[in-house]
């Protein structure tokens, strides 16, 4: 996740610029950058770290006529790393050979070994190890006087999700953008026009917004904006005014950034999965040079070792790990692990999980897993952070800074990386036919897709259950197999932001005791997706149903038989039964975000709770 901004006006752009990349900074900040069409030159100043950086790099690098004619178009960046190390010739603006092509680029673009390969040899000097770089020199290839017909031919050319904004000095009045998934919005002020990943971005300046769909491309003007679409159609778009205040456009117009991040798991999804696998074969995880494969070999277990919701993905690590690769796996909280002389070394892959990469807990288990000999990996959402430096690797998850105290899009990426984890060791070991391998690869690239229309019409559901259901004094989450880790973590969403007492267990130990706790004021969250085990899960559902307790289950789409036994479903789209929980648990989500939310709660900030554990 990147922030992406351009301006084309009549007023100096970059103020404008750095004003508008502050608003976009939540989006990443290991570096900034911006390229101003400035005395008949394009002069453009990058920088490591946030933007305090940038802007000291300004301030002391040499102007083009700035004085006399301070630039009015320009185009700027913040970095969130995925492709290339965080260092200043990774950092955007790209620029081709020549010069004179310049853009800033979100998201990611899948063919880019190929392309690059091939614009290296047609003569183009690559000087960074990002992705993003391709699309400067291809338009330069492209471009014969049309800019916008050069982003139309490069956009072809490019595999992945992405959005990016175009500067070429042959045509210096004129920015063209486009996007193909990741987002991209354009602001329309009288004589200026503004593009971003995301309306704070310029809403300083205006509040009239036009909305690019995926696929399209946009030319922007000083007052002028034209959106063409896939076939170079000039497409009308309705003008939307934004009527948000300051504190809910930092929320990207959503009431808490715990919502937001709910709603902007497709995105991290996508990144985190897409480019590491290819459609109809398998897993590729050599990670911009964080995460050299070696590492998995002649592994003989894997041990994981977490805090809270990571040690919850863990949980479902396990499952895959052993199912498709045949690994024993171990999974322990991270916070007693040290304190039992763990058998563990050489043959052993550690995998940290930790999406802050800075838990006190899960640092100090790698560190003495890796002492006894131990191989260690990080997977973290953050880049450089403690447990990256600590690890002999990192797998890194793509899911942009979360905010919210409760863990939600980082949660979902987690069990992405997993995935691939375990599917790439399945690859190595020759455990699965590749069929299967292929099967699964699709299953996973599909689910970004699945999410955004899980995500499309959850609320009635969820609203209907939050209407019997918000004043209960504790809930009861259950399920079998995978869906055991999705109870543990639906569980844990509830109580850390409601305060209401909740409890999680495999379905098949209720009769071992929890079953005790039931009566007609409990409800009981089942998760019933579609497997094996499902017949197994229903009688579970009616044993406590037969104690009074009230049932929400979560079903897959097309299920008719889990609904007949319980008070309330909520469906999710039909997945493979190992991928599941990455969807089962969205309305759990949803649903403790809604409870706390009736409550009166502030789920952003839980009570007694803090985004990252740093002391133990
Ligand atoms: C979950 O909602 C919590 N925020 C918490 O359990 C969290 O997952 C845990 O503290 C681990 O944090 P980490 O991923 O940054 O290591």
């Amino acid at each position: 996740m990147c922030g992406i901004i351009g301006y084309v006006g009549a007023r100096p752009a970059e103020a404008i610029l750095l004003g508008g990349l502050r608003k976009l900074e939540y989006r990443g900040y290991d570096s900034a950058g911006i390229s101003l069409v400035e005395g008949g030159e394009i002069r453009s100043v990058r920088a490591v770290g946030n933007l305090d950086h940038l802007e000291a790099a300004l301030s002391s690098a040499p102007v083009n006529g700035r004085v006399a004619t301070p630039a009015t178009v320009g185009i700027g960046h913040t970095r969130w790393a995925t492709h290339g190390r965080v260092n200043e010739a990774n950092a955007h603006p790209h620029v081709d050979t020549s010069g004179r092509v310049h853009v800033v680029v979100n998201g990611i673009v899948e063919n880019y070994v190929k392309l690059r390969e091939r614009l290296i040899a047609d003569g183009a000097v690559f000087t960074s190890e990002t992705d993003a770089e391709v699309i400067a020199q291809l338009l330069a290839s492209h471009y014969n006087g049309d800019l916008a017909g050069a982003v139309a031919s490069t956009l072809a050319e490019l595999d992945g999700s992405f959005s990016f904004v175009a500067l070429c000095l042959d045509e210096p009045d004129l920015l063209v953008a486009a996007r193909r998934e990741s987002p991209l919005v354009v602001g329309c002020g009288a004589d200026e026009s503004f593009v971003a990943s995301a309306v704070p971005a310029f809403l300083a300046d205006t509040r009239s917004v036009r909305y690019i769909e995926s696929g399209e491309l946009v030319l922007l003007r000083a007052g002028s904006v034209e959106i063409r679409d896939r076939t170079g159609a000039v497409v009308e778009r309705e003008l939307v005014e934004i009527d948000w205040d300051d504190e809910t456009a930092e929320k990207g117009g959503f009431e808490t950034f715990m919502l937001k991040e709910i709603y902007e798991q497709a995105d991290g999804l996508a990144e985190t999965i897409n480019d590491r696998t290819v459609r109809g074969s398998g897993v590729d995880l050599a990670d911009e040079g964080a995460f050299d494969e070696s590492l998995l070999d002649g592994v003989q277990r894997v041990v994981i070792l977490a805090c809270g919701t990571a040690y919850h993905a863990g949980l479902v690590g396990r499952y895959a790990i052993e199912e498709w690769a045949r690994l024993p796996v171990d999974v322990d909280v991270a916070s007693e692990y040290q304190y039992r002389n763990p058998i563990v070394g050489p043959g052993d892959l550690v995998v940290g999980i930790s999406q802050s990469g800075e838990s006190f807990d899960t640092l100090a288990a790698m560190r003495l897993a890796r002492a006894r000999g131990a191989r260690v990996i990080a997977l973290t959402n953050s880049m450089g952070s403690q447990a990256t430096r600590d690890a002999d690797g990192a797998l890194y998850t793509r899911a942009g800074l979360e905010i919210g105290v409760a863990a939600t899009k980082t949660f979902t990426c987690q069990l992405a990386a997993v995935y691939l984890l375990a599917l790439r060791l399945a690859e190595l070991r020759d455990t699965l036919p590749a069929a299967r391998i292929a099967e699964l690869v699709l299953a996973l690239r599909g689910l970004p897709q699945l999410v955004d229309e899980l995500l499309a019409g959850l609320e009635p559901s969820v609203a209907a259950v939050v209407e019997w259901c918000w004043d209960a004094d504790f809930f009861l989450y259950m399920g079998r197999h995978v869906g055991v880790p999705v109870a543990l973590e639906g569980s844990l969403k509830l109580k850390e932001i409601s305060y209401i007492s909740t409890d999680a267990y495999p379905a098949g130990e209720m009769k071992h005791g929890p079953i005790a706790l039931l009566d007609e004021s409990t409800p009981v969250v089942a998760i019933a997706t579609d497997s094996p085990l499902l017949a197994k899960v229903i009688s579970n559902i009616q044993e406590v149903r037969a104690r009074g307790a009230k049932v929400i289950a979560i079903t897959t789409a097309g299920d008719t038989t889990v609904a007949q036994h319980v008070e309330a479903t909520i469906e999710v789209p039909a997945t493979d039964a190992m991928l599941a929980p990455l969807l089962a648990v969205i309305p759990l989500q949803l649903l403790a975000y809604r409870i706390a939310m009736r409550r009166g709660l502030n789920p952003d900030q839980p009570r007694n709770l803090a985004k990252t554990v740093t002391v133990e």
